[in-house]
Order: structure tokens, then sequence, then C-alpha cells
């Protein structure tokens, strides 16, 4: 491997893995490949779209020299974010919901990012976000763009968020020779659901492709969330409409509760040596539960999303 100028360029190509011990823990018939995003430099796949949108704005002449960049966030992207903007030279600063883990709030500010946190929902629990938690922060980051004049990235609308991730599902295919027969990914944004599965379509019009989501937030299995339901799987998981999800792309859902989350993320730091957070953990149950009904025998793609690092102030890795 050739030096590189910036770290910016270790984002991505990140190795596909064969989680053949855990299929052999579980006792499935079939493979569960997994994308190992949580090596990206600040640690998650958000890496990629930081990079992909600062650069297609600077493309579309939307973000000027030393501008202030502003971003809502669960703390993947204001992490990504802040390393992309540090190496760049931009101002960043990230609007979190204060239900997030503090790692993310400190990885940002190591980054030289300036972290805002907004107040959580009436009600709220701590270590959980709501719709109405994501809401209030949304609001906040508003307030603040007009007040600073600054670049709001917009990950929840901005169309090069989702073809960032496209990139993910490029690699996927082809470091698997094309043999994936099914992808399973957990929604935030919807980016990385819409990338990887666009991509795989443009590969193959047969990969089956699969919504991952809360057990209690059933959203788009249509069925009806409890009232203020929280759940543990941070970074997703709001039980609302997102722009990227074109449901022509959607196979089927997999829902995952926070008990499966965990111990899937568990099992995939202490079997394959994969240190990771909740939503890979769902990643690796939804997964699971494929291979033990409707894809069985098959082989199904996922994301790591980010590393259990960003956990050790909760209780997912005592
Ligand atoms: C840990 C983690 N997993 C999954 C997601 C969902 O990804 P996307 O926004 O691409 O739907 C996020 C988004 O913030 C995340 O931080």
């Amino acid at each position: 491997m050739a030096v590189m100028k910036s770290v910016l360029e270790a984002i991505g190509n990140t190795p596909l893995v064969d989680l053949e011990r855990l299929a052999r823990h579980w006792k499935l018939e079939g493979h569960i490949l997994a994308k190992l995003d949580h090596l990206n430099p600040s640690g998650s796949k958000k890496d990629r779209i930081a990079l992909g949108m600062i650069r297609a704005a600077e493309r579309k002449g939307l973000l000027k020299p030393g501008q202030t960049v502003i971003e809502e966030t669960s703390g993947n992207t204001g992490n990504g974010l802040a390393l992309v903007c540090s190496v760049l030279g931009y101002p960043f600063i990230a609007v979190m919901s204060k239900g997030n883990s503090v790692e993310r709030v400190r990885v940002s500010r190591a980054f030289g990012a300036k972290v805002v946190l907004v107040d959580q929902a009436p009600g709220a629990k701590p270590g959980t976000v709501s719709s109405a938690d994501m809401d209030r922060v949304m609001a906040e980051t508003e307030r603040l763009t007009k007040e600073l004049g600054a670049f709001c990235v917009g990950q929840f609308h901005n169309a090069d968020n989702a073809i960032a991730q496209e990139t993910t599902g490029d690699e996927m295919w082809e470091q698997s020779g094309g043999k994936i027969n099914a992808i399973a990914d957990f929604i935030g944004t919807g980016g990385g659901f819409a990338g990887i599965a666009s991509a795989m379509r443009r590969h193959s019009p047969d990969v089956r492709c699969y919504v991952v989501e809360p057990e209690n937030v059933p959203y788009y299995n249509g069925k009806t969330a409890k009232e203020g339901a929280g759940h543990r799987i941070q970074g997703g998981g709001y039980g609302r409409e997102v722009p990227f999800l074109d449901r022509a792309l959607v196979t089927g859902c997999v829902g995952v509760t926070d008990d499966e989350a965990m111990e899937g993320a568990r099992l995939l730091s202490s079997i394959e040596g994969i240190f990771c957070g909740f939503s890979a953990g769902a990643h690796a149950v939804a997964a699971r539960k494929l291979l033990q009904g409707a894809e069985k025998g098959k082989t199904v793609a996922i994301v790591i999303c980010d590393s259990g690092l960003k956990y050790l102030s909760t209780d997912l890795y005592p």
C-alpha cells in the first residue's frame, strides 16, 4: 500500500469476512458476510458519507472555504464529519441528543468539533433516542444553521449520503465474487439501505433486500409502535419515513429486540473478534433469522456499522 496524503484516503475499502464461527455457533446453513466498516478511521461506516457529502458540497459550490459545517447526528456521522472537517480545515458543530453515548461526544471533540447536546423529550429514557428526541435535535440544528450562516450537511435529506454508501454495496459484491443472495440493513437515515440495495440491484436484480428494525418500533413492517417506544439500537429505528427508502427496494422486514442485538454484538466480539456496536449485533441476528427462514442455505451480507469502543460507557460490554 502506497503512502497516503491524508487519513481521508483510508476511508472505505474495508474487509469482508465470512462469519463461519458465528454460523456454526447458531447451527446455520448458509453464510453471513460482514463488511467491517467499523475499521474506518473514526470507527464507523459514516466516514464514507462524511467524505462523500463534504466533497459533493464543495463541487456544487454549497460549501465555501472556511465556512462552518453543522449536522444533526446520533454521533457517528458527527465523528466522521469532525474528522473530515479537521483534515480539510472547516470548523464543525455536531448537534446531538443527550440519549446518545458519551464516547461519540468525546470522539467528535477530540477531532476538534464543537458538540451541542440537546435535552431529551419529557419522559425519555437515558440511553435511548426516540422520534421525539430526534425532532428536538433537528429543531436546534435548524436554529443554529440560520444563526451562524453555516452549511448544514443534512444527512437525512442529502442524496450524496446514499450515493456514498453505494460504494459499500459495490465493494461487497466485488469482494464476494458476486455471491450475495440477500442483504439486511438497519434504518437510520436509510442511506445505507438505499445505497447498498441500489448497488446490489445494479449487479443482480435477484438480490433480496431486508430492512432491519427494532421489534418494538415495527414501522416498515406496517404495524404500530407503542406510544413513546424507545429502544437501545443507537443510530436508527426512529419509526418514521425517510426519503431514501424506496419501498420498491424492500423485500421484507426483520424485527430485532434490544436483548437480541446485544447478544449478537457480544457474540461477534467474543467468537469472531469483531468488536462492534448494537446495530451490527442487530444485523447479525437479522441474518440469523433470515438463514433460519426465507434465506436458508443462502449468503446474507451485513455491515458492521461501528466499533464497540463507542459503547464502553454502556452495559453492552460490562
Ligand atoms: C451505529 C449505526 N448503525 C446504523 C446506522 C443507520 O445507518 P443509515 O443512516 O445509513 O441508515 C447509523 C446511523 O447513524 C449508526 O450510527
